[in-house]
């Protein structure tokens, strides 16, 4: 399909999953709103319907607890497809919502949607900032208690990266034995073979209980929790956020928030080098109640480079391995190394692309000064797509489509990616 066609192809997919101001990931695999999703989604719509990007936004905000948590999937109409829906997560608000949070992209998403249009935008922005401040003391003080500058997730789903190796050892002490019989969903959309195995589901199941039989209580949550991870995705993800927050409440006159937020994220700076691995050779996640820290790279290994400020002598390490990575398959970025062992082309986590991944490592690169490498992870995205379609995720081999199809955010990055750039570069 031409260039132009898939515009508007992208377009449609957007229209077509919306649901009546929220978008849904796709149809049948994911029948709600689910939290990370959404903010890429409002990134789309940018393109071509401002007014829509900032809807998209202001439904998720609604749905924020009163603690300033912003949960990651919204039960915004019940729909027997998905599995575990509201009863699993004992939620008591209204609508349900899941018990957990998600890698909080919004408040980068929010700057740019404001940057296109200051004037017009203000109103908006204004309020969301006050949202997006209240989550992210959330995870500063529900995830970071000890303050040591690295929020912890739950749960795999928190990070987005469902079934990541790097869950493999922490989940591996979870408990699964009070998990009765259950009926997955996912496995009736998509190939078994492209979703996380039955063993990591248990695991997911017997986490959601936990979180439920303590009511989601942070404090509880925090002693408690068999499952006490510091992501580098999900802090690297926080740090861009907060200097966005920083530099939008900044823009807008409000000096509390803009302080609050840069006070944040000095410490995420602090907390987000310590994930650094000789060992691994880069940036990767470390298992809070063990001082452990995954042995083989993600994708998630460059996102600092989005965060900003990666140190030189890291970059020097890290940009040779993304080169060599990119040598080693067809299409970059494979979500996991694809010279490990475990990596997987099309199971989800263990190898696929993720177009939403691409484009956070990309602006990183670019505002890092690997202008070449950032082209070449966006021209291998719209070759991806163009090969295959709006699917899920991608494999890095042959470049098949693999999840679920007609994907929100990967019609989303497709026009992003071709959109003007409006958020100025991090330090
Ligand atoms: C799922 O159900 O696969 C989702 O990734 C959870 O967020």
């Amino acid at each position: 399909m031409e260039d132009t066609k898939l515009d508007l192809r992208a377009k449609e997919i957007l229209r077509t999953n919306d649901r009546g101001g929220y978008t849904v990931p796709t149809a049948g695999l994911y029948p709600y709103q689910w939290n990370w999703d959404s903010a890429f989604v409002a990134l789309g719509f940018a393109a071509f319907d401002i007014d829509r990007a900032w809807t998209e936004v202001e439904s998720l905000l609604a749905s924020q607890w009163p603690d300033g948590m912003v949960p990651h999937i919204i039960f915004q109409r019940i729909d027997d497809s998905y599995f575990p829906g509201p009863d699993q997560w004992g939620t008591t608000t209204s609508p349900p919502t899941s018990g957990i949070t998600q890698p909080p992209v919004a408040a980068t998403i929010v700057r740019r949607l404001h940057d296109l249009e200051p004037a017009k935008g203000r109103r908006r922005a204004e309020a969301a900032l006050v949202a997006l401040d209240r989550w992210h003391e959330w995870f500063a003080t529900a995830r970071d208690p000890a303050g040591r500058g690295l929020v912890a997730i739950i749960h795999p789903w928190e990070s987005g990266r469902d079934n990541l190796p790097d869950w493999d050892r922490p989940l591996s002490f979870v408990d699964t034995s009070k998990v009765g019989a259950y009926q997955r969903r996912d496995t009736q959309h998509v190939a078994a073979d492209q979703r996380p195995h039955q063993h990591e589901y248990d695991r997911y199941l017997a986490l959601v209980a936990f979180g439920r039989d303590n009511r989601w209580d942070p404090a509880a949550i925090a002693a408690g929790s068999p499952f006490w991870v510091a992501d580098v995705g999900v802090n690297a993800i926080l740090l861009r956020a907060e200097r966005d927050l920083a530099a939008l409440a900044g823009a807008l006159g409000d000096s509390g928030i803009a302080d609050r937020a840069t006070r944040r994220a000095e410490r995420l700076e602090d907390g987000l080098a310590s994930l650094w691995s000789d060992a691994a050779g880069g940036y990767v996640s470390l298992d809070l109640r063990r001082e452990e820290h995954a042995t083989t790279l993600s994708a998630g290994a460059f996102l600092p480079f989005y965060a900003g400020g990666v140190p030189a002598d890291r970059a020097e390490r890290l940009i040779p391995t993304l080169r060599h990575w990119l040598d080693a398959v067809r299409y970059g970025v494979p979500s996991f190394d694809p010279t490990d062992p475990q990596f997987d082309p099309i199971r989800y986590w263990r190898g696929p692309i993720w177009a939403v991944v691409n484009w956070m490592i990309a602006e990183g690169l670019a505002n890092a000064g690997h202008a070449d490498l950032a082209d070449r992870i966006r021209t291998d995205t719209r070759a991806l797509i163009r090969r295959s379609g709006f699917y899920e995720s991608f494999s890095p081999v042959d470049g098949r489509g693999c999840g679920g199809k007609d994907f929100s955010w990967t019609a989303a990055i497709w026009l992003a990616m071709t959109a003007p750039a409006p958020v100025a570069a991090v330090a």
